[in-house]
């Protein structure tokens, strides 16, 4: 079966781009390209992390593995997943002491129920939004029932921005403003509740819209 289009899309610009990519925000969190509330949400997911026992935390969509090594820094078992090989190359060569494995937002490499978390951090900003339940049916499958999901992007009405060169690649690559309310009713329908959100105005040099932020957890099961 062959890859859908906007996924085979995003390997390519970001195996074109991840050298420019990385060069660009680099291989760690910084102020510049992290704010003080999206930091906020990096710790609380730490700190609610921390307090979930089992299984590592894994940072899907990793690209040079910036918030995987922000999660280890903080003593977490992080692992880090791209779809784009060249990006997980960097993120190997910048963090060799973190696992970075190649893998899809709708196919994590993961058993069922493994993880204590996930961190989605700017990942789902090309899926389109039809596609976006079968992503949140993933993470919920690798999630553990008390693990916590944390999610970042970029904020609007769902609407599409076609980049025709692509950070300088040449090639064409589309990005979603998802709306922050139909992520928290997709993330219900995958079983998952939100337990807290934040949407922020652009503040930032690189910002050109709001920035969006929540956290869930898996829905409990009725009793
Ligand atoms: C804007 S970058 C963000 C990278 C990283 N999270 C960061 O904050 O620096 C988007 C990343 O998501 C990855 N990505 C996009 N769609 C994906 C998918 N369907 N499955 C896995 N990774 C994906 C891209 O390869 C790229 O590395």
């Amino acid at each position: 079966v062959s890859d859908p289009e906007h996924v085979s899309t995003s390997r390519a610009v970001y195996d074109a781009t991840a050298d420019a990519y990385a060069r660009a925000v680099g291989t760690e969190l910084t102020d510049a390209i992290e704010g003080p509330i999206d930091r906020a949400f990096l710790a609380a997911f730490v700190e609610m992390s921390g307090a979930t026992a089992a299984g590592p935390v894994a940072d899907v969509g990793c690209g040079p593995g910036r918030v995987a090594a922000f999660l280890a820094s903080r003593g977490l078992d992080a692992v880090g997943v791209d779809v784009s090989p060249a990006m997980v190359a960097i993120a190997r060569t910048a963090h060799p002491r973190i696992r970075f494995e190649e893998g899809q937002l709708t196919a994590l490499p993961f058993p069922d129920e493994s993880l204590a978390g996930i961190v989605s951090w700017y990942s789902i900003i090309h899926t389109p939004p039809k596609h976006l339940d079968e992503v949140f049916a993933e993470m919920r499958r690798v999630l553990v029932r008390d693990g916590n999901l944390l999610v970042g992007f970029q904020a609007g009405d769902g609407e599409r921005v076609h980049r025709a060169d692509a950070y300088g690649s040449g090639l064409p690559l589309t990005s979603y403003r998802h709306s922050p309310a139909s992520i928290v009713t997709r993330l219900a329908e995958a079983g998952m509740t939100v337990r807290a959100q934040a949407t922020r105005e652009a503040e930032l040099d690189h910002e050109s819209t709001q920035q969006a932020f929540l956290l869930a957890r898996p829905t409990p099961a009725l009793a």
